[in-house]
C-alpha cells in the first residue's frame, strides 16, 4: 500500500522490489539513483500528465475549432493540434527523460554486476525444478531484434545470443519502478490477474498442460505454476536471454517451469497439446501478420475445448480522439511501433480467422489482482482487457 500524502499516492522504494538468485547487488547509492527515478515517474504521470487535458480543453481544442470549423475528430488531428502546444511538449519531454534515466540507472548496476550474475548463473547451471531447451539455430525476427522495445538499449535480444543481459536489463527494477510497485513485489500482478480471470470464467478448469506465449524473464508464468500445481507449465520466448534468465529466476523462486527459446509463430509442440495457451502484454508489440501466424499456431497446439487467453492494455474502440492521442505516445515516442495498430485491431477477426469460432471469443475487462497474505487479491476492477477464444469440440 501506499502511504497517501495530500491525496497523491508516494511509490515504495525499489529496496522493497522480490529478490532472487539473478537480482544484482545494489549500494545505497544505486538504490537511491532508482528510487530518484521512480519518484520522477510519479511526479509526471501525477502532476504533471493532467495538465495535458487543461491545454487541450482550454487552448488546444478552441484554436482547432476556431482555425478549421470544427473540433479535431480523428486522432490525427488532435495529433497535428497537440505537438504544437508547449505544455504536451513538456511532459512528452519529461516522459522520455525518465525512460532514458531508468535504463542508464540499471546500465550503470549491470556494468558493475554483470560478471558476478553469469558466474552465479554458471555455478546454478542445471539445478532446481524448472528446465530450459535453447535453439541456437533460431532466427530472431527482425521484428524483435532491430527494436529497442520501450527504449530498452538492444532490445530483448541485446546480446544477439545467449548472455543474460537483456533478461537482467528486463528485469532490473524494471516493471516494479514505472508501475511504483502496483505489480507487487514479483512483478506478478498480470499473472495474478490471469490465474483469477481463468478460474473466474471458468471455474471447473483443471489444466493439465499450460503454455505462456512471450514469457520474458516469466514475471506472469509463475502465477500458473504456483496456482495450477497439478499442470505440466510451459513458457516459449523467442529470445535465448530471456528464458535462460527465466530458468534461474524460477528455479531460485523454487517454482518449476518448462521454459524454451522458440517462436510462438511456429512451435516445436503437437497438435491437441495443452488444454490453456496464455500471453501477458505480448500483443501490442507483435506486427499483425505474425500475430495472425501465431494465432492460427495457437488453434493448432489447443486440445479441442482448450482456451486461449491473452492479457493486454484497453483498445481504442469507442474511445474519444484526445484519450487516443494521449494513448499513442509509446508508439511514437517509446519505441513501440505496433501498440496503435493493436488497439485498433479487430480481435475478434484475429481469432475467427485463425479457426475459432466467433461465439467462443470473449473481449472483457477483467480486474487487476496480486498475491496477498489471503491469497489472490483483486487491486483494481476493469483494468485489463481480457481477450480469450476456445477451440470448438
Ligand atoms: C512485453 S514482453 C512480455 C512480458 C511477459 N509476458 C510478462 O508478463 O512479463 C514481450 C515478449 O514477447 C517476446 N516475443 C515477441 N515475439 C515473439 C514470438 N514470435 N515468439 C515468442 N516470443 C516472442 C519478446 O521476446 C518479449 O520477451
Amino acid at each position: 500500500m501506499h502511504p497517501e500524502r495530500g491525496g497523491r499516492k508516494r511509490p515504495p522504494s525499489v529496496r522493497h522490489e522480490g529478490q532472487h538468485a539473478l537480482s544484482p547487488a545494489m549500494s545505497h547509492d544505486d538504490f537511491a539513483r532508482f528510487d530518484f527515478v521512480m519518484t520522477s515517474y510519479f511526479h509526471v504521470a501525477q502532476d504533471i500528465y493532467p495538465g495535458n487535458k487543461r491545454a487541450y480543453d482550454e487552448r488546444v481544442a478552441p484554436r482547432y475549432h476556431k482555425r478549421h470549423g470544427g473540433p479535431p475528430k480523428t486522432r490525427a488531428e488532435v495529433r497535428e493540434a497537440m505537438y504544437a502546444d508547449p505544455y504536451w511538449q513538456m511532459w512528452s519531454a519529461l516522459k522520455r527523460g525518465n525512460q532514458e534515466l531508468s535504463y542508464a540507472a540499471r546500465s550503470q548496476v549491470l556494468a558493475q554486476e554483470f560478471d558476478a550474475l553469469e558466474a552465479r548463473a554458471a555455478k546454478a547451471n542445471g539445478r532446481g525444478k524448472s528446465t530450459l531447451r535453447l535453439n541456437p539455430d533460431l532466427k530472431v525476427p527482425r521484428y524483435v531484434t532491430a527494436i529497442d522495445i520501450h527504449c530498452q538499449p538492444g532490445g530483448y535480444n541485446a546480446s544477439d545470443g545467449e548472455d543474460l543481459y537483456a533478461g537482467a536489463m528486463y528485469d532490473t527494477a524494471s516493471l516494479y519502478l514505472a508501475t511504483g510497485g502496483e505489480f507487487g513485489k514479483w512483478n506478478d500482478a498480470a499473472g495474478w490477474s490471469m490465474v483469477n480471470w481463468l478460474t473466474t470464467e471458468f471455474p471447473d478448469i483443471n489444466p493439465k498442460r499450460i503454455l505462456d506465449i512471450g514469457c520474458t524473464v516469466g514475471h506472469s508464468t509463475l502465477p500458473l505454476a504456483q496456482h495450477f500445481t497439478k499442470a505440466e507449465v510451459h513458457a516459449i520466448d523467442v529470445c535465448a536471454p530471456q528464458v535462460r534468465f527465466g530458468k534461474m529466476r524460477a528455479d531460485s523462486l523454487d517454482v518449476g517451469v518448462h521454459f524454451s527459446q522458440q517462436n510462438a509463430e511456429a512451435t516445436d509442440f503437437p497438435d491437441n497439446h495443452f488444454d490453456v495457451v496464455t500471453s501477458a502484454m505480448v500483443l501490442h508489440e507483435m506486427p499483425q501478420k505474425a500475430m495472425k501466424r501465431m494465432a492460427k499456431e495457437i488453434h493448432r497446439i489447443l486440445k479441442p475445448g482448450g482456451v486461449m487467453v491473452h492479457a493486454e492494455q484497453p483498445q481504442y474502440h469507442g474511445q474519444p480522439a484526445a484519450e487516443q492521442f494521449l494513448r499513442e505516445w509509446d508508439t511514437r515516442f517509446n519505441n513501440e511501433p505496433f501498440r496503435c495498430g493493436f488497439r485498433d485491431m479487430d480481435l475478434t477477426g484475429l481469432a475467427t480467422g485463425a479457426g475459432f469460432r466467433a461465439a467462443g471469443v470473449h473481449q472483457d475487462m477483467g480486474p487487476g489482482c496480486a498475491l496477498g497474505p489471503n491469497g489472490i487479491e483483486v487491486r483494481g476492477p476493469g483494468l485489463w482487457l481480457f481477450f480469450s477464444a476456445r477451440k470448438s469440440h
